[in-house]
C-alpha cells in the first residue's frame, strides 16, 4: 500500500486531538442537555460549557467571563469588528495590508455600507507592521492579525494597541493562527478583543471564541435569546465548546515543548530544501514567526506545479487559482517579493504529528520535484 502523504497543512486545519474527541463524546451522547435549561441534563451541559470557558481563559491568561463562544474565527472577527464599529464614536479603522479575508470583508462591509474610512498599514520585507506608521487622528477601531496565516509573521500588537487606544479606538487582533501555537497572554497583548478558531488548535471545525476585555462593550451581530450574555445568542454548540476547552488545556500543556520541537523540524526542513534547491527563497521570517510555519518559493516555478508532482506531500501553495489562472498572494507582493517568486510559493505548516522522518521525506520529495521540473524546462 502506498504511504499516506505527509500532512504539512496545519495552518489550514488540524486534526481533532484524540483527547478532545474523548472529552466531547459524553456531550454528543448521554449529556445532551440545553445549557439554558434548568433540567438535570441542562445543568450537566452548563457545567461542560463553564469548564471549557475556564480552560480557554486559562490558556490566554483571561477571566472566564471575558470569553464568548462563537462558530469560529470568521464569526469572531465579524463580531469583534462589526460589534466594535457599532459602538464607535469615529468611523475610521486602521488595519494592515496583510489580513485574512475574515477581517478584510467585515472592514469592506463597514466601508461600503456604513461610510467608514479604512487605513492600511504597510508591511516590511518580513511581513511586519510598525506602530510608527500609524496614521494621525482619531480612530474607532484597530484590527491587525496576530500571526499571519501564510507567512507566519507575528505582529507587535502591544505597540499597535497602545497607539489605537491613544487615538480613542478599540483594538482587535485575529489570533486564529497564534493561539495554541505561541504563548498568548491578553495582559501582554494589550488588545481589547482577540479572535480564536478551534480547528487551528486540534478542536473541531465550527467552534471558536472571542475574548472581550472586561469592561469593554460591543454590540452583538446576531440577536435572539440571551446566551453568551446576549453577545452571541443561540443554543451553545456544547460538545464542540467542550472540545475547544479540552484542546486549550492540551495546548497549554504542550505549548513550550511543541513550539521548540516544531521550530527545530521547520529549520531542518528549510536547510534540507535550501541545500537541494539552490535558488529557494524563504518568505517566512526566521525570527518572530510561528514555530510551525515555513513559506518558501522556488522562483520561476508554480507552487501548484510543484505540489502536483509531489504526491508524498499534502500542503498549500501561496497563490490562488481561478479557471487555470494563478494569482500571486497579495501578502507576498506587499512584502516586496516579485510576482515570479510569489507564484512559486509553498506553505509548509507542521503540527504535533510531524516527525523528523516526515521532514526528511518531504524535503527529498519536494527537492526531487523542483529539480525534475527545472531539468524538463531546460530540455524543452
Ligand atoms: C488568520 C485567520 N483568521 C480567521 C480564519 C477563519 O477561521 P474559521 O475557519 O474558523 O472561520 C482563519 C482560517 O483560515 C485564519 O487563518
Amino acid at each position: 500500500m502506498p504511504e499516506a502523504p505527509i500532512y504539512l497543512d496545519h495552518n489550514a486545519t488540524t486534526p481533532v486531538a484524540p483527547e478532545v474527541v474523548e472529552a466531547m463524546w459524553p456531550y454528543l451522547t448521554e449529556r445532551f442537555g440545553n445549557p439554558s435549561s434548568a433540567t438535570v441534563q441542562g445543568r450537566l451541559a452548563r457545567v461542560g460549557v463553564d469548564r471549557a470557558r475556564e480552560q480557554l481563559a486559562s490558556l490566554i491568561g483571561a477571566r472566564p467571563d471575558e470569553i464568548v463562544f462563537t462558530s469560529g474565527g470568521t464569526e469572531s472577527n465579524n463580531l469583534a469588528i462589526r460589534g466594535a464599529a457599532s459602538v464607535a464614536a469615529v468611523k475610521r479603522a486602521v488595519t494592515s495590508v496583510n489580513e485574512h479575508p475574515a477581517t478584510v470583508q467585515p472592514l469592506a462591509h463597514l466601508r461600503n455600507s456604513h461610510g467608514w474610512e479604512i487605513d492600511e498599514l504597510p508591511v516590511d520585507a518580513e511581513g511586519r507592521v510598525t506602530a510608527a506608521d500609524m496614521p494621525a487622528g482619531d480612530l474607532g477601531l484597530g484590527t491587525v492579525i496576530l500571526a499571519h496565516n501564510e507567512v507566519g509573521a507575528v505582529q507587535p500588537i502591544d505597540d499597535l494597541a497602545e497607539a489605537v487606544r491613544t487615538a480613542g479606538g478599540l483594538m482587535h487582533t485575529d489570533g486564529a493562527q497564534a493561539v495554541g501555537k505561541i504563548p498568548v497572554s491578553v495582559a501582554e497583548l494589550g488588545a481589547d478583543l482577540l479572535s480564536i478558531a478551534g480547528h487551528k488548535l486540534y478542536a473541531p471545525k465550527g467552534v471558536g471564541a472571542l475574548w472581550i476585555r472586561r469592561g469593554i462593550r460591543i454590540d452583538p451581530v446576531l440577536v435572539g435569546a440571551g446566551q453568551e450574555r446576549g453577545i452571541r445568542p443561540g443554543t451553545e454548540n456544547v460538545a464542540s465548546i467542550v472540545g475547544l476547552g479540552a484542546a486549550a488545556e492540551l495546548a497549554a500543556e504542550r505549548l513550550t515543548s511543541e513550539a521548540e520541537r516544531q521550530a527545530g523540524l521547520r529549520e531542518d526542513l528549510w536547510h534540507r530544501m535550501r541545500t537541494a534547491i539552490p535558488d529557494l527563497v524563504r518568505i517566512s521570517p526566521s525570527a518572530g514567526c510561528l514555530p510551525n510555519t515555513l513559506m518558501v518559493a522556488v522562483p520561476s516555478m508554480l507552487g501548484a506545479d510543484l505540489l502536483e508532482r509531489t504526491e508524498e506531500v499534502d500542503a498549500s501553495t501561496g497563490s490562488a487559482c481561478h479557471s487555470g489562472v494563478h494569482t500571486p498572494s497579495s501578502a507576498f507582493l506587499a512584502m516586496g517579493f516579485t510576482p515570479d517568486v510569489a507564484l512559486g510559493a509553498l506553505r509548509l505548516s507542521l503540527g504535533r504529528s510531524t516527525a523528523a522522518a516526515d521532514i526528511e521525506r518531504a524535503a527529498a520529495a519536494l527537492a526531487h520535484a523542483a529539480n525534475t521540473l527545472a531539468a524538463e524546462r531546460e530540455h524543452a
